[in-house]
């Protein structure tokens, strides 16, 4: 059995998720039969990898892209009912998807168990095939007002969702995404997993930090060990993978069913590749060059100009340009060069003359890319803790362009 060390994180010391320097980082690639696909209702996923919902990331350009390199579910990014059923235009369009998507999969954002039936029903309607529920938005806009990471607070609320989009799925798989809790002092994910359960959700997905620590600190996967042991329904492993070789390790230590993958794959589509490869037990291709890296980033900013129109492709590229260059030599004057262009052949003009020999830095396979950094004292909505056997939908009052900037989970 073939075995490979996980790269170091320049600079940064190991946490408890990753094998000890130098001695034990041997990850063997995956055994036959050693996993089995991932079961959501109906749908069979293999291998058992789900790319995360990112707000202003996994639209339908970069999921195609992903898709494209390796296999398994790749979610959207939360579309918040209210924007969908309103009938916003621009809610609409990252809604949307195009006929060569299979399974299509959308992230719903509500508190309100009527708008999440009635938003369910009309995916189902138009040919979704997995519907997830973001019950981990950690922002204070908000949680402030009672939605996020704050429903599993209220189980009795996250209940009345839940039941009400597995209604409206008619048989089409429903699973709900949480994280650990609002700080160390509240965890939910154990309640939200038997709410889960009981009202039918096919899986439950854990980003294995609490709202409290936003992206910072290391995700906890004993928790994602603790959920798996707890429900019978599969459980999904999320945070901090960023090499194939984590994803193995997390399904070997936790046990849970499947994983997802977040920031890991930003700027790096391939790592569904180098996924769908160890999850096959076959040794995954190296990573890319230079040029190869660039010929993706092209690749990206023509489909996102396809999808969104040249001019807000190439605004959304801009952010992109920062992570598919992460590392390279003399990459931050490059960054800087890019971090403005308003056109595609800007963009191909800035890479020009670029060495595109030069191989993948080492250190950037680990480097976080989108969040890191900063904890938060969660914002709940006064007296919200002194009820939590009520029911009430909260009121929210964000619309959907104010959603869409809230990068929520
Ligand atoms: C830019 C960005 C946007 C995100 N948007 C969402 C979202 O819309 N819905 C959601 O459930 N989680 C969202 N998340 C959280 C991710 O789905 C995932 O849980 C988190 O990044 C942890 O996984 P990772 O350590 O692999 O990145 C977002 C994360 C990032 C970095």
């Amino acid at each position: 059995m073939s075995v490979r060390e996980t790269s170091e994180e320049d600079g940064s010391s190991r946490g408890a998720n990753e094998a000890a320097p130098g001695s034990a980082s041997a990850v063997a690639l995956a055994g036959p039969g050693e996993f089995a696909p991932l079961r959501l209702g109906e749908l069979s996923i293999w291998p058992p990898v789900v790319l995360a919902p990112m707000a202003g990331v996994t639209n339908y350009p970069f999921r195609s892209l992903c898709r494209e390199q390796g296999a398994g579910l790749y979610v959207s990014e939360m579309i918040t009912a209210r924007g969908y059923l309103n009938g916003n235009r621009r809610t609409a369009q990252l809604a949307s998807s195009r006929p060569d998507e299979n399974p299509r999969s959308v992230q719903v954002y509500t508190s309100d168990p009527r708008d999440a039936g009635e938003m369910v029903a009309r995916l189902v309607d138009e040919g979704v095939d997995h519907v997830d529920l973001n019950l981990g938005c950690p922002v204070r806009k908000v949680t402030s007002h009672g939605g996020g990471a704050a429903i599993p607070v209220k189980p009795r609320l996250m209940a009345n969702i839940v039941r009400a989009m597995v209604a409206a799925a008619r048989g089409t798989p429903v699973t709900v995404k949480v994280r650990k809790g609002i700080d160390d002092g509240l965890l939910t994910f154990g309640d939200a997993g038997r709410v889960a359960q009981e009202e039918g959700a096919s899986a439950i997905g854990l980003h294995a930090r609490t709202a409290a620590q936003l992206y910072s600190g290391e995700a906890d996967w004993s928790a994602i060990g603790e959920l798996k042991a707890r429900v019978s329904i599969p459980v999904l492993g999320n945070g901090d993978i960023w090499e194939c070789w984590d994803a193995l390790r997390m399904m070997r230590a936790t046990h849970c069913d499947g994983v997802i993958i977040g920031r890991g794959c930003l700027g790096r589509p391939w790592l569904f590749g180098e996924l769908a490869a160890a999850f096959d037990g076959r040794e995954p291709a190296p990573p890319p060059n230079l040029g190869q890296v660039l010929d993706v980033m092209l690749d990206h900013a023509r489909r996102l100009c396809e999808f969104f129109g040249p001019e807000l492709g190439m605004l959304q590229m801009r952010k992109w340009t920062a992570w598919y260059t992460k590392g390279f030599r003399n990459s931050s004057p490059l960054r800087e060069r890019l971090r403005t262009v308003s056109s595609y052949e800007q963009l191909v003009l800035g890479i020009e003359g670029l060495d595109r020999d030069e191989p993948f830095p080492k250190n950037a396979l680990r480097a976080h890319r989108g969040k890191s950094g900063r904890a938060q004292r969660v914002a709940l909505p006064q007296g919200y803790l002194d009820h939590r056997d009520d029911d009430v939908p909260p009121c929210e009052t964000f619309d959907a362009a104010e959603a869409e900037a809230l990068d929520g989970g």
